[in-house]
C-alpha cells in the first residue's frame, strides 16, 4: 500500500479481519499530515480529543440513516432543525430566515447561486444570469457558475484585499441576480466591507450572499473576545443569503455546512422537486440524494457538547495563535502580512522572493510534517489557525525560522502546487 499501485486492486477472496484492517489504515495513511497533532494548516480542523470522539460517537450512530427522506427519519428533521436554530443566532438571521443544512461550504455556495438565478429567471426579466464578485470569493463560485450556466463577473480587490464595491457596481446590470462578499475571504483572511457591499445590493435590486464559511463561527465569538469585528452577517439590511461551515470552525465531522436564506421564498428556489419519474414523486433540499445523516448528528452532538462557552474558549485559543504568528511575521525580516489578519486566516510573502522561494519554505516545512497551503498570485503561504494550534505555534514557529535558513542557504526553489486535486 506504501507504494504507488501498479497492479489492478482486487477485493481479497474471504473477508479480513477488523485488525487487518485497521492495520492496512495504519499503513495507508503513514504518509497522510498528522492533523490532529496540529500539523495541518490547512484542510483540517481539531478541537481535541473528546470533541472528536462526540463526533465520532454520534457519527457512527447515524451514518446509516438517510436525510433524504426525513419522514422516515424524524430524527434527522429535528436536530438539522435544531442545528440551524442555533447557527442562526451566530450569523444574526431575521426571524424570517430559513435554511438547510448541506455537505459543505461548496454546496452552500452552489445552492445560493442557484436559489439566486432561479428566483431571478422566475420573478423577473432576467435572461442571461450573472454574478458580480470580488476575485477573493472562493473558486467555489466559479464551479457553481459553470455547473449553473451563470455568467461570472470577477472585479479586482482593492489594495487592502478587500472588495471594491464601487468597482462592482459597475458591473451590474439588468441581468446581474446576486453579489458575492466574504466574511472573511480566504485568501488573505479580510473582511469585505458588508455594509456597503449591502447598500450597493439594495440600491440595484439584486440578492447578495455573505461568504462566512470561513468566519461564520469564529466571527460570532470573535466579537465577544473584544476584538473589534465589523458587521458581518445577516443582521445587515441586504444580505440576502449566508452560508458557514461547521466542519471548520464548528469542529464537527466533515460534511457539514448550514445555507441561511433571509426568508423561506428565497429558499424554495433552492428545492428540486420532480413528479416524471416511475420511481413517484422524488424531491430533494440540495445536491445530494442519498445523505448520510452521519454529519448532521455529528454536528448537532459538537454543538451541544461544546456549548457558547466552549465555542469562546476555542475561538480564543485560536486567536492566540492567530496572533503569535501574525506578530511573529510582521517582525521578520525575510516575510511580510499580506494583510493583518480579522479572524483566524493569514497568509505572507517572501520579502525578495528571489532570494527565498516561499514554496520552497513550505516544501521544508512539509519534509518536518508541516502542511501549509500555497497560492498565487501575489506568491504566498496561507495558514488556516485553529484551536489545536495553540499548543504547537511555538514549535512551528521555530520549524519555520529553521526552514527559511535553510532555504536562503541553498537558494532551492518549489511550486504552488494546488489547493484541490483531481485524483
Ligand atoms: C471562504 C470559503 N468559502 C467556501 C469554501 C468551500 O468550502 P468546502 O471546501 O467545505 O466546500 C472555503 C473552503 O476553504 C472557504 O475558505
Amino acid at each position: 500500500m506504501k507504494q504507488r499501485r501498479s497492479e489492478l486492486h482486487v477485493i481479497p477472496a474471504t473477508g479480513m479481519s477488523t485488525q487487518q484492517i485497521s492495520s492496512a489504515f495504519d499503513d495507508v495513511s503513514e504518509n497522510d499530515v498528522r492533523w490532529r497533532d496540529g500539523k495541518a494548516f490547512s484542510l483540517a480542523y481539531n478541537a481535541g480529543p473528546d470533541v472528536l470522539q462526540v463526533a465520532q460517537d454520534a457519527y457512527d450512530r447515524f451514518g446509516g440513516t438517510n436525510a433524504l427522506n426525513t419522514a422516515a427519519f424524524p430524527s434527522l428533521r429535528q436536530m438539522q432543525s435544531e442545528v440551524l436554530d442555533m447557527v442562526g443566532v451566530w450569523l444574526g438571521s431575521p426571524t424570517t430566515a430559513a435554511g438547510y443544512f448541506t455537505s459543505g461550504g461548496t454546496e452552500s455556495i452552489l445552492m445560493a447561486v442557484k436559489a439566486a438565478r432561479d428566483q431571478f429567471l422566475t420573478e423577473d426579466a432576467v435572461t442571461h444570469p450573472n454574478i458580480v464578485l470580488p476575485t477573493s470569493a472562493h473558486a467555489a463560485f466559479d464551479k457553481a457558475a459553470a455547473y449553473f450556466g451563470v455568467e461570472l463577473r470577477r472585479v479586482a480587490v482593492q489594495s487592502d484585499w478587500r472588495a471594491d464595491a464601487e468597482a462592482m457596481a459597475q458591473h451590474i446590470d439588468s441581468n446581474t441576480v446576486l453579489i458575492v462578499g466574504s466574511s472573511p475571504q480566504y485568501p488573505q483572511g479580510v473582511i469585505d466591507d458588508i455594509p456597503a457591499l449591502a447598500n450597493i445590493a439594495l440600491h440595484h435590486g439584486v440578492n447578495f450572499h455573505v461568504d462566512a464559511c470561513m468566519g461564520g463561527v469564529s466571527l460570532a465569538y470573535l466579537s465577544r473576545l473584544n476584538q473589534q469585528v465589523p458587521p458581518w452577517n445577516m443582521a445587515v439590511h441586504g444580505v440576502t443569503s449566508i452560508s458557514v461551515d461547521l466542519h471548520k470552525f464548528g469542529y464537527t465531522s466533515k460534511g457539514a455546512s448550514v445555507i441561511m436564506y433571509a426568508n423561506k421564498r428565497l429558499r424554495s428556489f433552492q428545492g428540486f422537486f420532480t413528479d416524471q419519474w416511475l420511481g413517484g414523486v422524488y424531491a430533494s433540499s440540495g445536491m445530494l440524494g442519498t445523505k448520510s445523516g452521519g454529519p448532521i448528528a455529528a454536528a448537532w452532538a459538537v454543538m451541544h457538547y461544546l456549548g457558547d462557552d466552549g465555542y469562546l474558549r476555542l475561538t480564543r485559543s485560536a486567536r492566540s495563535a492567530t496572533v503569535k504568528l501574525s506578530q511573529h511575521i510582521t517582525y521578520h525580516p525575510h516575510l511580510s502580512l499580506l494583510a493583518q489578519p480579522d479572524a483566524l486566516l493569514l497568509s505572507f510573502i517572501a520579502n525578495d522572493p528571489q532570494r527565498l522561494n516561499i514554496y520552497a519554505v513550505a516544501d521544508e516545512m512539509w519534509k518536518r510534517g508541516w502542511y501549509i497551503d500555497r497560492q498565487e498570485p501575489p506568491q504566498s503561504l496561507h495558514c488556516t489557525i485553529n484551536a489545536v494550534h495553540e499548543s504547537v505555534i511555538d514549535a512551528m514557529i521555530v520549524d519555520l525560522d529553521e526552514c527559511i535558513a535553510i532555504v536562503l542557504d541553498t537558494g532551492k526553489t518549489g511550486d504552488v502546487g494546488a489547493y484541490g486535486t483531481l485524483s
